[in-house]
C-alpha cells in the first residue's frame, strides 16, 4: 500500500519571487490551468496583500480552478488574512497559508519579539484564518534553523488552534538531508495531535539540497511537498516538482503515490520557462535539453545496444521528444552510422570506417555535426568509398 504525497505547487508565489519572472494576469491563469491539468493538489496562487495585481490574480485563479485547492499566502496579521480570505472567496477548495518566523534569527533580529510572543501570534493567526476557511496551513518560517523543542511547541499549539497542514520550511536552504529528515521525525514523535495535520516540506536550494531534503522529509513522515516547476524561486530556488515526481516514479521502493501526470512535465516546464523568462539550464534533471542526449562514443554505443544502459527515464515518460545521439569528436562509428540511417542512408561497415577519419577532422572543428554536414559526408562516402556489390555486413 502506497502513501499519497500531496503536491503543493508554489510556482506562482515563491517561483514568481524570482527576479525578472513577473507574470501578467493572463499568464498566471494559463499556468494555473496547466498545473491543474498536470494534477497538482494545491496551487499557491500568490500573496494577495502584496499588490492589487496579485490580489486580482489570486481571485481569478480561485474562481476558475476546480480540481485543486487554491492557496493564498499571508503573514500572521489580521489585515493580511482578511485580504487573503477575500481573494479566495470564489474557490471550490480555498486554503489560507499563514505563518511567522520561528528561528532565533527571525524571532530576535527580524521580528524583535520573543519566543512566547511569536507562539501567541502564530496561534492567533491560525484561529483568525479559521474564521474564513476550514483549510489553514501554518508555516514556521526558517524552521530549518529553529531549535526542535521550540518548533514542536509552536506546531503543537497551531494544530490545537486548527491548522490542517503544518509547513516546516528550510527557508535558507541550510539543512542537510539527514538533519531535515530528523527534524520531521522529531515532530512526528514529539508533537501531541500531529496525526490531525499533514506535515509539509518547503525547501530552498541554496546548497543544492532542496530535492534531497524534500525526499528526506517524506521518508520521515511529511506527506506534502511544496515545489515549483523547474525549481524556480527565491534566490537559488525551491524543490523542483519534476524531480520529486520522477524520484517517486522511479523508486517504487519508496512506496509513495501522487496524482501528477508525468507526461505533461516537459510541456509544463517549457511553458513556465518561456512565460517567466527563466530558461532551463541544459543539464537540468528531467527537463533540460541534454537530459536525453548522448554524446560520448562509449555512452552512444551502450545506448544503441540497449537504451537502459544509459537512460533511467525514457523521454516519453515526461513528454519530451525522443533521445538524441549528438555527433561530436567524441562519437564513435556506431553513432555515426545510426545518424546516417536516420537520414535514410544504408552504408556498409567498410564505408563508415573509410569516412570516419574525415568525420573526426570535421568534428574537431565544430561543436556538433548537424544533418546538413551528414548529407555532405554521405555524398563523399559515395565517391571515395562506393558500395561494393554484396557489401559485407551493414553495421
Ligand atoms: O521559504 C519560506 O519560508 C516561505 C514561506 C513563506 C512559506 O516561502
Ligand atoms: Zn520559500
Amino acid at each position: 500500500m502506497k502513501d499519497q504525497i500531496f503536491i503543493f505547487d508554489t510556482t506562482l508565489r515563491d517561483g514568481e519571487q524570482t527576479p525578472g519572472s513577473k507574470l501578467i494576469m493572463s499568464e498566471k491563469i494559463e499556468i494555473a490551468y496547466q498545473l491543474e491539468a498536470l494534477g497538482v493538489n494545491v496551487i499557491e496562487a500568490g500573496f494577495p496583500i502584496s499588490s492589487p495585481g496579485d490580489f486580482e490574480a489570486v481571485q481569478e485563479i480561485a474562481r476558475r480552478i476546480k480540481n485543486a485547492s487554491v492557496c493564498a499566502l499571508s503573514r500572521s496579521n489580521e489585515k493580511d488574512i482578511d485580504i487573503a480570505a477575500q481573494a479566495l472567496k470564489g474557490a471550490v477548495s480555498p486554503r489560507i497559508h499563514t505563518g511567522i518566523g520561528t528561528s532565533d534569527f527571525h524571532v530576535y533580529s527580524k521580528l524583535n519579539m520573543n519566543r512566547n510572543s511569536v507562539l501567541e501570534q502564530a496561534v492567533s493567526a491560525v484561529k483568525y484564518a479559521k474564521k474564513f476557511v476550514d483549510d489553514v496551513e501554518f508555516y514556521a518560517e526558517d524552521a530549518g534553523r529553529t531549535e526542535n523543542q521550540y518548533l514542536a511547541r509552536v506546531i503543537e499549539a497551531v494544530i490545537q488552534a486548527g491548522a490542517t497542514v503544518v509547513n516546516i520550511p528550510d527557508t535558507t536552504g541550510f539543512c542537510l538531508p539527514e538533519e531535515y529528515g530528523a527534524k520531521i521525525k522529531y515532530l512526528t514523535e514529539n508533537v501531541k495531535g500531529i496525526e490531525k495535520a499533514i506535515i509539509s516540506s518547503h525547501c530552498h536550494n541554496d546548497l543544492g539540497l532542496a530535492t534531497a531534503n524534500a525526499i528526506a522529509a517524506i521518508e520521515n513522515g511529511a506527506r506534502q511537498i511544496e515545489c515549483t516547476i523547474n525549481g524556480i524561486g527565491e534566490r537559488a530556488g525551491n524543490t523542483s516538482l519534476e524531480e520529486v515526481v520522477m524520484i517517486m516514479n522511479k523508486h517504487e521502493d519508496l512506496k509513495f503515490s501522487h496524482t501528477i501526470n508525468s507526461k505533461l512535465l516537459y510541456h509544463t516546464s517549457q511553458m513556465v520557462a518561456e512565460l517567466m523568462h527563466m530558461p532551463v539550464q541544459p543539464n537540468k534533471a528531467i527537463v533540460g535539453s541534454n537530459a536525453f542526449s548522448h554524446s560520448s562514443g562509449i555512452h552512444q554505443d551502450g545506448f544503441l545496444k540497449n537504451r537502459e544502459n544509459y537512460e533511467i527515464i525514457s523521454p516519453e515518460e515526461v513528454g519530451a521528444a525522443d533521445s538524441h545521439i549528438i555527433l561530436t569528436a567524441r562519437s564513435g562509428r556506431a553513432a555515426l552510422n545510426f545518424r546516417m540511417k536516420n537520414l535514410g542512408y544504408e552504408f556498409s561497415r567498410e564505408q563508415i570506417t573509410d569516412i570516419y577519419p574525415r568525420f573526426l577532422e570535421i568534428a574537431d572543428q565544430l561543436q556538433e555535426i548537424n544533418d546538413e554536414e551528414l548529407h555532405q559526408m554521405a555524398r563523399l562516402i559515395e565517391t571515395i568509398s562506393p558500395a561494393k556489390k554484396n557489401a559485407s555486413s551493414l553495421i
